[in-house]
């Protein structure tokens, strides 16, 4: 054998290994660059030797030319759909059936109901593929189509890493044809979303019809830039293997053997009790996964079980999907509402007729800003997809053009503000429009105040936002710090509050502001671009207040995370007399919780590098510093950077910092961030 011919082999092995580590094991073994550095050398080596070039190389997963259409493919077996259940009583009433049925059929040599063992699967919101493979290497990918004929997709299905194009270890059937799900995860789909809006293309709904329409492409170099995954859920036909497994279960682990990845989340379920409580784990940990699921679909174990249980119309009667309830659903838009937040940021908010969604009745969603609604095209009257997941604020997705009304009225962005009346203003690159009216705008003040109190915020206990809706149309509270002068016979004479609550009330604000946490405080004034994380990294650089309040743009600006924006915003805050008036009202009375500086603390988990020559002081006097302040430094700048401080005659390593967007400090910025005089 040629040398060539015998490293192509080896890289060819070595990539295989490394793809199936990834996507079937999920124990990467290198990092990427190491498999692109393979990569290139194996298609280099191909390039210098085209005959050696074979179809199930890595190299040629995007080979095919654009297609005019897709031909049909016919599957070797039926490709099945699934009976539903959508409650627990829907799961029993299946059980009991297949345990009848196993009764009747069996008698006394039936299993018994309750040593029915089933596989459990997650069910995949994706597209339903089968992939034949003949004597282990990938002849055609096809969708299910009408069950019997699907279309042939096997070129873009190629470019999909974790489908294997060759099948690998031992007892490999001659002929195979697996099924499963191709997907999107919700990572992947995000970041799809964001390549599409930069290239101001169509962005996709869900991660399912963004996998549904990567597959549709005719030119397969589309797909591959897709971040398509696969995962196997059965067989259609396993013919010249070993015997196959007769434990559906262990079918799928023996495709997993064969170099398929199957889904990690699948288990071998004992009897019904362990299908209700998988049911149960699952529907828990649903937000977290890595991709969606609409469901959980179990499988009778027992291959000959299932042979004796069978078919009815196009679905096997032992299988059945278990839904979720559903995240997405249609309504209608009854109308657009803008409504301020507490910073005066106007947001469109649909009204919608009532719809059961993801566990609650909406009826509104967010469509969050002006350019949302132009890129959707949402009108009132409008039938629309909404999304309700956890306890994510429900959103509107997408309008339904094709059955919009006449007359679908487009929502302006009101001039003044619906709440105050003052000037509405959207600045130059801003996303938000803004109600100018600040303190003087009610709707912006009552949001403050609930701010103020939130959870993450003060966190006072009872002080919900209709009680503070109330103090204010009282006449009671203007702003958070007449919320520590309220009196409990005030509370108690407003509708729906007794005595004992009033009197829980006022504890619980005389709770709130003993021990005050700065990071807390910080956050819960509202100062625009203060989130709670500027607002821990503000506290944790400054002891106390009133140091926040005198740093100027500069020593802000040497804080993680602060932008000149935030800077701006911060300063201008504390500048305004009318918040520094309500600030000196919210401490009288107030204690704060002592908490020594610890210089050792302030730079921690900040990568430094010094270049140029300093003037007073040497690079390895000021590396010192700020490592005793908990800073790295290290010696070239890289992406992990947050700082250069550079002295006279800098050279490159300024210009890359430049390029990197890494912030740049000379000596007096090295001052600041180090806190003067400390
Ligand atoms: S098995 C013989 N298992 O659901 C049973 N299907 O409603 C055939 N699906 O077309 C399907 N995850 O696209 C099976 N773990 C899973 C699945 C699954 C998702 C889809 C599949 C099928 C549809 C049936």
């Amino acid at each position: 054998m040629s040398e060539a011919r015998q490293q192509i082999l080896d890289l060819r092995r070595q990539l295989n290994e490394h793809n199936h580590r990834y996507y079937v094991l999920a124990e990467p073994a290198v990092p990427d660059a190491e498999y692109d550095r393979l990569y290139r050398r194996l298609a280099e080596l191909e390039q210098a030797h085209p005959e050696l070039i074979s179809a199930d190389s890595p190299t040629q997963r995007v080979g095919a030319a654009p297609a005019a259409a897709f031909s049909q493919l016919t599957h070797a077996t039926p490709m099945l759909s699934l009976d539903n259940a959508f409650d627990e009583e829907e799961m029993r009433a299946f059980h009991k059936r297949i345990g009848d049925r196993l009764a009747n059929h069996l008698g006394d040599e039936g299993p018994g109901a309750d040593k029915i063992a089933f596989c459990g699967e997650t069910k995949l919101d994706g597209v339903a593929v089968n992939l034949r493979y003949e004597d282990g290497v990938l002849q055609s990918a096809a969708t299910r189509g009408d069950g019997s004929n699907g279309e042939n997709i096997t070129a873009n299905v190629r470019t999909i890493k974790s489908v294997p194009l060759r099948l690998i270890g031992e007892g490999c059937p001659s002929l195979l044809e697996a099924r499963g799900e191709i997907f999107m995860t919700r990572e992947g789909f995000r970041e799809l979303n964001r390549r599409q809006e930069q290239r101001e293309a169509k962005s996709f709904v869900n991660p399912r019809n963004a996998a549904a329409g990567s597959l549709r492409q005719l030119d397969p170099a589309v797909t591959a830039e897709r971040p398509l995954r696969f995962y196997a859920h059965g067989v259609g036909v396993a013919q010249g293997a070993a015997a196959m497994p007769s434990s559906h279960y262990a079918i799928l682990a023996r495709l997993r053997e064969w170099g398929l990845p199957v889904s990690p989340d699948t288990e071998y379920l004992p009897d019904l009790a362990a299908c209700v409580q998988y049911y149960r784990r699952l529907a828990e940990s649903r937000p977290r996964l890595a991709y969606e699921i609409d469901g959980i679909v179990f499988k009778v174990d027992d291959i000959a079980l299932q042979e004796r249980l069978g078919f009815v119309s196009r679905a096997p009667r032992w299988a059945i999907a278990w839904k979720f309830p559903p995240e997405e659903a249609l309504t209608q838009v009854l109308g657009i509402d803008a409504q301020v937040g507490r910073t005066g940021a106007l947001t469109p908010v649909a009204r919608l007729r009532p719809v059961y969604v993801g566990g609650a009745t909406v009826t509104n969603a967010t469509l969050h800003n002006m350019d949302e609604i132009e890129r959707k095209d949402v009108r009132v009257g409008d039938t629309v997809t909404i999304r309700r997941a956890g306890d994510v604020i429900p959103e509107v997705l997408a309008a339904h053009k094709d059955k919009r009304r006449r007359g679908a009225k487009k929502f302006r962005m009101p001039e003044t503000c619906p709440v105050c009346g003052s000037a509405v203003a959207r600045d130059e690159g801003e996303a938000a429009a803004r109600c100018t009216g600040g303190l003087f705008c009610r709707a912006q003040v009552i949001q403050s105040i609930i701010h103020f109190a939130s959870r993450k915020a003060m966190d006072i206990d009872g002080l919900g936002d209709k009680l503070i809706e109330q103090l204010h149309a009282a006449g009671l509270i203007e702003n958070v710090a007449d919320l520590y002068r309220l009196r409990a016979e005030q509370v108690a004479a407003l509708e729906r509050m007794g005595d004992k609550s009033a009197e829980n009330l006022i504890a619980a604000l005389q709770k709130s502001r003993r021990d005050i946490k700065l990071e807390r405080f910080l956050y819960g004034l509202g100062i625009r671009e203060v989130g709670e994380t500027t607002a821990r990294n503000l506290a944790a650089r400054f002891a106390t207040l009133d140091e926040v309040i005198a740093a100027d743009e500069e020593r802000l600006l040497a804080i993680p995370d602060i932008g000149p924006v935030a800077a701006k915003n911060i300063r201008a805050f504390f500048e305004q007399k009318s918040n520094l008036a309500v600030i000196e009202r919210l401490r009288d009375g107030a204690t704060w919780q002592s908490r020594p500086r610890d210089a050792a603390q302030a730079l921690a988990g900040l990568t430094f590098v010094i270049t140029g020559t300093l003037e007073n002081m040497s690079r390895e006097q000021a590396k010192e510093k700020l490592q005793a302040a908990g800073a790295k430094v290290t010696a070239s700048v890289s992406g992990k950077t947050d700082y250069l401080l550079s002295g006279e005659n800098p050279g490159g390593k300024l210009d890359k910092a430049r390029a990197l967007g890494v912030k740049i400090l000379d000596e007096a910025g090295l001052e600041g961030v180090l806190g003067e005089g400390r």
